[in-house]
């Protein structure tokens, strides 16, 4: 994986997605090719939310994996590569940037970074994952619905930011980061996970199709789910959107 991981990075002035992009030319391309684009047309978060990012201010790119391990553990190379991106910040900037399940970094509570990861077949069957990565860096100005929940490294940093030295720290961190997963580190993923969080002992409630969860957030999986302790029962939920309610103290 080291002699491939960003040798191949492929800067677009303007694409859809880089994660459709990227899915799109998996099959003739190694794992680690990175898809790195200035605009996206029609940018996705979870949940099929639109994505949208200032045109040269942010970083959206996105990045092939192309791991053998069994599927059932492709959610902690997710949240090892949230990992990656908080340490790459932190080594950046020593900003205080947290994790929120399952792919959310924070800065003093508000979003500056998401991640969509998917998992498709390349046309010869092979099980890839792609892992978007939106970071809002040089972006000071937000709708106005998203001000209370969104911010930037630039509005967090009171400074501008050289994209180009973040994103080598930041894939620097995702290569080391991967070789952890390829080496099934994951006990050591799940406890940097959670020590880069917050969340954990928190009154949450998580928002899955039609139905609300709440409970208090007790720990990550080994597979990475998130567990939630309930007042009847202990769960264990894969995807949601996670609200977290109060400070919770015993
Ligand atoms: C989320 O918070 O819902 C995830 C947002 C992920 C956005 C990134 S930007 C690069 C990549 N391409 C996309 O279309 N989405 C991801």
């Amino acid at each position: 994986m080291s002699s491939s991981f960003h040798k191949h990075l492929i800067i677009l002035d303007s694409i859809d997605s880089t994660n459709t992009y990227l899915k799109s030319i998996a099959s003739e391309v190694n794992e680690g090719t990175i898809v790195l684009a200035e605009e996206q047309t029609a940018g996705r978060g979870r949940f099929s939310r639109a994505w949208v990012s200032q045109k040269y201010k942010n970083l959206t790119f996105s990045i092939l994996f192309k791991p053998k391990t069994e599927t059932d553990k492709l959610g902690l190379l997710s949240l090892r590569s949230g990992t990656a991106i908080v340490r790459g910040i932190k080594s950046s900037f020593g900003a205080i940037v947290t994790c929120k399940w399952p792919n959310d970094i924070l800065i003093n509570g508000k979003k500056v970074c998401g991640i969509l990861s998917e998992v498709v077949k390349d046309s010869r069957g092979n099980t890839c994952m792609i892992v978007g990565i939106g970071i809002n860096v040089n972006q000071t100005e937000f709708p106005v619905e998203l001000q209370s929940l969104a911010t930037s490294l630039a509005i967090e940093q009171h400074c501008t930011v050289d994209r180009l030295t973040l994103l080598s720290h930041l894939l620097h961190e995702l290569e080391h980061g991967y070789q952890l997963f390829q080496a099934e580190n994951y006990t050591d993923i799940i406890q940097e996970w959670k020590q880069n969080s917050t969340m954990l002992g928190q009154l949450i409630s998580v928002e899955q199709d039609n139905s609300i969860i709440t409970g208090i957030a007790s720990d990550i999986a080994n597979d990475g789910a998130l567990i939630i302790q309930t007042k009847e029962t202990s769960l264990k939920v894969y995807a949601g959107d996670v609200t977290i309610k109060k400070e919770y103290h015993t």
